[in-house]
């Protein structure tokens, strides 16, 4: 080793963290419409539920379930959400677009993933600490997307919360729920925009904040 080398910072606690920030920073929710037509591959997929699977859970009860539309099968997510749109929403809250975006989301992205939350048999666990458990595996598959560079949106009209959705995912309308369904696809490219072809990283969406200094108290 050559005498000037210089002590740079190479333990794996702060490549850990920087790495982790990274990541955590660049996730973001790109939408069915913002995506283009490239199929993702499967194994992608697979690595994207692989971890989603090592999410935390009390008592290890993992409640995430998953429901993956890809290839035609989709038409069958966009025909039902459509029906169960038209079916369960009051006419003072009707609205045209709604119900076509709900047929469009999942034709646009090239996989969907309805997300789903199992009770355990013995409700030991408070169904708040289920859910929960959810979201973190639900992050998990976000965070995997965004270092892949594939879009995700986690979308959650209220007709995924009906006892007909849960039935729709084979899970028990009684205990079980759906959270919501998971959009993936690769975003669309920025066309002619040169100053967005500069970088690959120009043409992923900036995230915002608010200040995380006014969400904490701190007690010493
Ligand atoms: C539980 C949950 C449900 C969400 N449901 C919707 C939704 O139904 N429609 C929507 O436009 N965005 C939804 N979002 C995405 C948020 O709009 C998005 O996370 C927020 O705008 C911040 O953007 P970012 O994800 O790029 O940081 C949801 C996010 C979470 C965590």
């Amino acid at each position: 080793m050559p005498e000037d080398t210089p002590d740079v910072p190479l333990d794996p606690t702060s490549l850990r963290l920087a790495a982790a920030s990274a990541l955590i920073r660049r996730r973001r929710t790109i939408k069915p419409e913002q995506m283009d037509n490239r199929a993702v591959d499967k194994r992608f997929v697979a690595a994207i539920l692989e971890n989603a699977n090592w999410a935390p859970s009390h008592a290890l009860t993992e409640p995430w379930r998953f429901t993956v539309f890809t290839g035609e099968a989709r038409e069958d997510l966009a025909a039902f959400l459509r029906r169960l749109y038209v079916l369960k929403t009051a006419e003072e809250d009707f609205r045209e677009d709604k119900l076509e975006k709900l047929g469009i989301n999942p034709l646009r992205a090239d996989v969907a993933i309805v997300i789903g939350m199992k009770r355990q048999d013995s409700e030991k666990i408070p169904e708040v600490e289920e859910i929960e458990a959810v979201a973190c595996a639900v992050q998990n598959m976000h965070l995997t997307a965004s270092a892949i560079g594939l879009g995700a949106f986690w979308s959650t009209p209220p007709i995924v919360y009906t006892a007909e959705m849960s039935k729709f995912i084979e899970l028990d309308p009684e205990r079980d729920q759906c959270l919501g369904i998971f959009y993936l696809g690769w975003p669309e490219e920025a066309g002619s925009d040169e100053k967005a072809e500069s970088a690959e990283d120009d043409k992923w969406p900036k995230g915002k904040r608010g200040s995380v200094a006014e969400k904490i108290i701190w007690k010493e």
